[in-house]
């Protein structure tokens, strides 16, 4: 099963850009091409969260005409910048998603299961899964704790030593983590939010974040570093899934580029 992931494509109302500089709906149709493109078909797109960047629905017209054009079936979640309620009604035809409360699913049609966390807290920028979350998290991997699961969720749970970036973390991450350490068929945990890859060990899994397909927040480890972001490659994640071989993880880029060179 190959998996691809896109993420925060900040989507915006019909010519308008994103900051005011950034052209993010036709780069995410740049995307989709570029899925379509691949010389393996993906069986099926993640969108992780930050599908629009102000929440509104005419925004949300505009990302639900831009996917329109995908031929590969997609999954939703929402990040910071979505509004659970317009992103619910965008989506209405996505019958996984809740009617109600947050937009945590679990899907079980493939080889990998996906089970898909809300982090997302109304008005905040951070992440949270309350109580409620984490029961409903238990007992969906109770249902099945031996089928390789990916979980997705828009906020990673962990530090990533970009101090103006991790101020807006999943976090009071304790209980989750000790929720998904006790099933050992996490294949891996897949985040957004932080428009950059990152993995890290947690949970006795991998999380792995994704990069973006619009703007890169910039890389600064100073912990006095003030918030930048910048044009990078844009870039999105494909999941590679395979009984015997596990799931390995690549990053994608998309655009041309010189090549292709002689191998050796
Ligand atoms: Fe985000």
């Amino acid at each position: 099963m190959l998996i691809a992931q896109l993420s925060d494509v900040h989507v915006r109302p019909t010519g308008q850009l994103y900051k005011g500089v950034v052209d993010s709906n036709r780069m995410l149709g740049d995307a989709i091409e570029h899925l379509h493109g691949l010389d393996r078909r993906p069986d099926l797109v993640l969108l992780t969260g930050d599908l629009v960047d102000e929440g509104d629905p005419d925004e949300y017209a505009s990302a639900v005409e831009i996917l329109g054009a995908l031929t590969i079936p997609y999954l939703v979640i929402p990040g910071n910048h979505d509004h659970r309620d317009n992103f619910r009604a965008a989506f209405g035809d996505h019958t996984y998603l809740p009617a109600r409360g947050p937009l945590h699913y679990c899907i079980d049609d493939y080889p990998v299961r996906i089970v898909a966390l809300d982090s997302t807290v109304p008005g905040k920028h951070h992440g949270h899964v309350d109580g409620a979350g984490l029961t409903w998290l238990r007992s969906t991997l109770e249902e099945n704790s031996r089928k390789p699961t990916i979980v997705i969720m828009h906020h990673p749970p962990f530090v990533s030593g970009i101090t103006y970036l991790d101020k807006y973390r999943c976090i009071e991450t304790e209980t989750l983590e000790a929720v998904l350490r006790s099933f050992s068929n996490i294949e891996a945990v897949l985040c957004g939010h932080v428009h950059r890859p990152m993995t890290r060990r947690w949970a006795g899994t991998m999380v792995c974040t994704c990069p973006n397909t619009t703007t890169e927040i910039a890389l600064q480890l100073d912990p006095k570093a003030e918030p930048r972001s910048y044009m990078g490659p844009p870039a999105c994640m494909l999941h590679l899934w395979d009984p015997a071989q596990g799931l390995v993880s690549h990053t994608s880029y998309i655009g041309k580029y010189p090549g292709p060179y002689s191998f050796f």
